[in-house]
């Protein structure tokens, strides 16, 4: 079965010492993961030591940075290298969020540097996509979705790309209470899983979790997770709550 994840992004939320208490209350749950369930703290850049040690005991419990830079090295102040979270044992990294390609002017071709160092430095890529409101009004919201995996991810070979975790996230459905129908997700999911099947093949499309993100919710994480082709959700503001984002762990497939 294909990895089904619940991956919480506390985004530029809660003080180092909520977001230990977030943890604790969510790992005290002692929710028990089956093998091929996942869950994943994407956290601010300050807190990933910390919340590395959190989940370090614990079976199927990650730790992902929000963002990494686009370039190896250099003279970008502020910034955070690949190979700075990779020295730091972070396996995992979101790419290309919305609000990244929104506020930071990241674009297509940034974020498929970004997927190569990852990958070069064993960081499995938590890759964004998703349309804006216009674009789902006009109705082209597969061709947008398509254009982002194929300018970002389709120089990738097979091999590699299988090492891949997608998040579609609708821009219209984030932090906006207003979820995509299960109808809507599901249409989505498996059209960008046909998108893949045609670039590679069946059983690399089959293989990739594509996730769903935009106003996940305690009670309503179960029906979408349920679509087929929907492998758990990528979750904003529920994920700062202990007692939903614990529902939406047990939602999983
Ligand atoms: P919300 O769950 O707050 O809508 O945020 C979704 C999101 O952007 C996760 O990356």
């Amino acid at each position: 079965m294909r990895k089904q994840i619940a991956a919480a992004n506390w985004k530029m939320n809660l003080t180092y010492q909520q977001g230990e208490k977030l943890l604790d209350e969510i790992l005290g749950a002692e929710i028990e993961l089956a093998n091929h369930q996942l869950a994943i703290f994407a956290v601010p850049s300050p807190y990933l030591l910390m919340t590395r040690s959190e989940v370090e005991e614990e079976s199927n419990y990650e730790v992902a940075a929000q963002n990494c830079h686009h370039k190896k090295s250099g003279a970008f102040t502020g910034e955070v290298s690949v190979e700075m979270l990779h020295s730091m044992n972070i396996k995992y990294c979101v790419i290309g969020h919305s609000e990244r390609r929104e506020y930071n002017g990241e674009t297509n071709t940034m974020l498929a540097d970004k997927v190569n160092l990852c990958l070069e430095n064993f960081i499995t890529p938590i890759f964004c996509c998703g349309e804006p409101l216009s674009i789902r009004e006009a109705g082209t919201q597969n061709e947008f979705v398509a254009t982002q995996l194929k300018e970002s991810l389709f120089h990738l070979p097979a091999a590699t790309i299988k090492n891949i975790v997608i998040a579609y996230e609708p821009i219209w459905a984030i932090g906006t209470g207003k979820t995509a129908s299960t109808e809507q997700a599901q249409e989505i999911h498996q059209y960008l899983r046909s998108v893949i099947a045609d670039q590679y093949s069946e059983a690399v499309a089959n293989e990739i979790p594509i996730l769903y993100g935009g106003s996940v919710k305690a009670n309503n994480a179960k029906e979408i997770f349920a679509c087929p082709d929907v492998d758990g959700g990528l979750v904003g503001g529920a994920s700062l709550v202990a007692a939903d984002f614990i529902e939406i762990i047990k939602a999983l497939k």
